[in-house]
C-alpha cells in the first residue's frame, strides 16, 4: 500500500503529522505494512488534511481528516479504497481538479517532493535536457516564443527579460528568483517549492545556462520555514546527482544557486529592494534605470523572475513555446495559478488558462462565501489590488481586461468579501498597509500614506465629507503618478475601487439600481 499524507504547510497547519503519526501507529497496531509517502498538497484546501491512498481505480482520497478519523477509517475498509463518509472518490476526478489546466502545478500533490526519482518520473529534468540540446540562444527565443510574462503582476515579457541580461556584457550574471510571496491570499511560490522544488531547481538552471549566469538566488520569507526547508534539501540532492554544480549533465556549463530568507518586509517584494536585502542591506527601492537587466545584483545583469515565471520554464522547455502559447486570451498567453481565499466555500489553487471569468472563479469554483452570504466585493492582486464588485465579474482574468477596469491580476490571489465587509474600513487599511511597508524613499508614499489614513478617518467621521473626499481623490492621483514604486503608486488602487464602487460605505446615499 502506498498512502499519501500532505506535508505542505497548509495540511500541516490542519493537523497533517498528526494524522501521519496516528496512520503510522495504527498500521503497526494491525501488523499492516504501507509506504506513508509525505507529498506536497494538491490545492484543494478545504480538504486538507487530505489522506490518499493508492489502488486500482487510481488514488482515492479522504479529507478533511481529523486525528480521531483515523481508528475509524482503517476499521472502515479504508486500505482498500471502499466507501466512507470522509470519502471523496478518485482524487483526479474531482471536478475542481478535473476542470484545471495544470501545466505549472502538473505535479504537486502527486509526487514524493523530495524524491528526484519521482520528479523525472513526472516529465522532470526533459525540460533541462532540451534546452542544452537547443543552446542558449535558442532556449531564450522558445520562451520568447511561449509568451510568458511576468508572473508578479507586471506582465512584461520573460523572453525579451533574459535576452536583455544574455546580451549583456558582463564577467558575472546573476538569476534571481522573487519568493518573497507577500500578497494577500496567495500561496503559488510556497505550493511549488513545498510540493514540487526540482521544479523550480530546474527552471533556474535553465535560466541560468541561457543567459550565461552562474550563480542563482531564491529571496523567500520568514514567514516561509518549511519550504526553506524543502528547497534547501532539493538543492543538495540535485547537486549530489550532477543537476547543479559543474558541468551540469556532462554540457560543460555551471550554475549553482541557494535560498535567502527575507526579514518580512513587504516591499522586499519590489525587485530593487529585495536586491538590496540580497546584498545584505537595508530593503530600500532603487530608481529605474538602470534595470536590474543591466545593472542588477552586485551590480551586474540580473535575471530577476517572480517563482512561477521560473517554475513555468521547464514544461514549455519540455513541451515547446507554441504548445504553452496556445493557451490563454489576447496577449495573455499560457496558464495562471489563481489563489481563491477569503471568505469563501473552496478554498485552493486552481491553474487555469488566462481568459476564465472573474465570477466562474468565485461562485463556481469558489462555491460562494464561507458564510453563505452574499458576496460583496473580490480583491484581486494583493492588498493593493482593486476591488472588483458583482458588477464587475464579467472580467475575464487576463491583464489587460483588468488594467481596463483599473484593477491588477498580481501574482493571482483572489480574497472574497461577503455583504458584512466595510469597504471604507477596507480602503483605511490599504493606507495604514501602505504608511507601516513604505520603505520612506519618496514623499508622496511616505507621507501620502500616513495622511491618506487621517482623511479617510475624517471622511469615515463624517466631517467635511465632500471637501475631504476630493483631497483624498487628488492624494491618491498624486500618489499614483509621484510615487518611485508600485507601493505608493498601486496604492489608489484598493482606495479609488472601493471609493467608486462602495460609496455607501463612505457615508453616501446607497446608489440605486440601474
Ligand atoms: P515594471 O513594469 O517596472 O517592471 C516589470 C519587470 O520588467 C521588472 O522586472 C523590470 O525590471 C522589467 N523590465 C521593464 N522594462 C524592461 C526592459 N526594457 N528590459 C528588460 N526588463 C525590463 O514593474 P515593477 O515595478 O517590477 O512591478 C510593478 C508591478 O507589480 C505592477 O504593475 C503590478 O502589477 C505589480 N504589483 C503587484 C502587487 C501585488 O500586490 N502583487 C502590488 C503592487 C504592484
Ligand atoms: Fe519606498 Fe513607497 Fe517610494 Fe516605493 S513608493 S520607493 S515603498 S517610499
Amino acid at each position: 500500500h502506498r498512502i499519501f499524507v500532505p506535508n505542505d504547510a497548509t495540511a500541516v497547519a490542519c493537523g497533517a503529522d498528526r494524522v501521519a503519526r496516528k496512520l503510522e501507529a495504527g498500521l503497526l497496531a494491525r501488523g499492516i505494512t504501507a509506504d506513508i509517502v509525505r507529498n506536497g498538497s494538491r490545492g484543494l484546501f478545504w480538504l486538507e488534511p487530505l489522506v490518499e491512498i493508492e489502488t486500482e481505480l487510481g488514488r482515492v482520497g479522504y479529507g478533511p481528516v481529523k486525528p480521531s478519523d483515523v481508528d475509524d477509517l482503517l476499521h472502515g475498509g479504508f486500505l482498500t479504497g471502499a466507501d466512507h463518509p470522509l470519502c471523496v472518490g478518485v482524487v483526479d476526478e474531482i471536478p475542481y481538479l478535473k476542470r484545471q489546466t495544470r501545466l505549472t502545478f502538473a505535479r504537486i500533490g502527486i509526487i514524493d517532493p523530495l524524491s528526484l526519482t519521482d520528479y523525472k518520473a513526472h516529465g522532470g529534468y526533459r525540460g533541462l535536457e532540451r534546452a542544452l540540446t537547443l543552446g542558449p540562444a535558442a532556449t531564450v527565443e522558445e520562451v520568447v516564443d511561449s509568451g510568458l510574462r511576468g508572473r508578479g503582476g507586471a506582465g512584461f515579457p520573460t523572453g525579451i527579460k533574459w535576452r536583455t541580461v544574455a546580451a549583456a556584457p558582463a564577467d558575472q550574471r546573476y538569476i534571481v528568483c522573487n519568493a518573497d510571496e507577500g500578497d494577500s491570499g496567495t500561496f503559488a511560490d510556497r505550493l511549488i517549492m513545498e510540493a514540487d522544488p526540482f521544479c523550480l531547481i530546474e527552471g533556474m538552471t535553465i535560466a541560468g545556462l541561457a543567459v550565461g549566469a552562474t550563480r542563482g538566488y531564491v529571496y523567500s520569507r520568514s514567514e516561509y520555514p518549511l519550504a526553506f526547508v524543502v528547497m534547501e534539501k532539493a538543492i543538495e540532492k540535485a547537486r549530489e546527482a550532477g543537476l547543479l554544480g559543474e558541468n551540469i549533465l556532462g554540457s560543460g556549463l555551471s550554475f549553482d544557486m541557494e535560498m535567502r530568507m527575507g526579514a518580512g518586509a513587504y516591499v522586499c517584494g519590489e525587485e530593487t529592494a529585495l536586491l538590496e536585502s540580497l546584498e545584505g542591506k537595508r530593503g530600500l527601492v532603487r530608481a529605474k534605470p538602470p534595470l536590474p537587466a543591466h545593472k542588477g545584483l552586485f551590480q551586474k545583469p540580473t535575471v530577476i523572475n517572480n517563482l512561477v515565471s521560473l517554475a513555468t520554464i521547464p514544461v514549455i522547455l519540455d513541451k515547446g513555446g507554441k504548445y504553452y502559447r496556445d493557451f490563454g486570451m489576447g496577449r495573455s498567453r499560457g496558464t495562471m495559478p489563481i489563489q481563491i481565499a477569503g471568505n469563501v466555500k473552496y478554498g485552493g489553487l486552481f491553474e487555469t488558462a488566462f481568459g476564465i471569468p472573474l465570477g466562474e472563479l468565485v461562485n463556481e469554483i469558489g462555491g460562494g462565501t464561507l458564510s453563505g452570504r452574499p458576496v460583496k466585493a473580490v480583491q484581486a492582486g494583493g492588498p493593493l489590488g482593486a476591488y472588483l464588485p458583482v458588477s464587475q465579474f464579467d472580467t475575464p482574468f487576463d491583464y489587460e481586461a483588468f488594467a481596463a477596469r483599473d484593477a491588477l491580476i498580481g501574482h493571482g490571489g483572489i480574497v472574497v468579501f461577503d455583504d458584512t465587509a466595510d469597504m471604507a474600513g477596507m480602503a483605511k487599511f490599504a493606507m495604514e498597509f501602505c504608511a507601516h511597508e513604505s520603505c520612506g524613499k519618496c514623499t508622496p508614499c511616505r507621507i501620502g500614506s500616513t495622511r491618506g489614513v487621517e482623511i479617510i478617518d475624517k471622511v469615515i467621521a463624517g466631517e467635511r465629507r465632500e471637501a475631504n473626499l476630493a483631497i483624498l481623490t487628488d492624494l491618491c492621483h498624486t500618489m499614483k503618478l509621484g510615487s518611485l514604486c508600485a507601493l505608493g503608486g498601486f496604492t489608489p488602487y484598493p482606495v479609488m475601487s472601493a471609493l467608486t464602487h462602495f460609496p455607501e460605505d463612505f457615508g453616501a446615499a446607497p446608489k440605486l439600481p440601474a
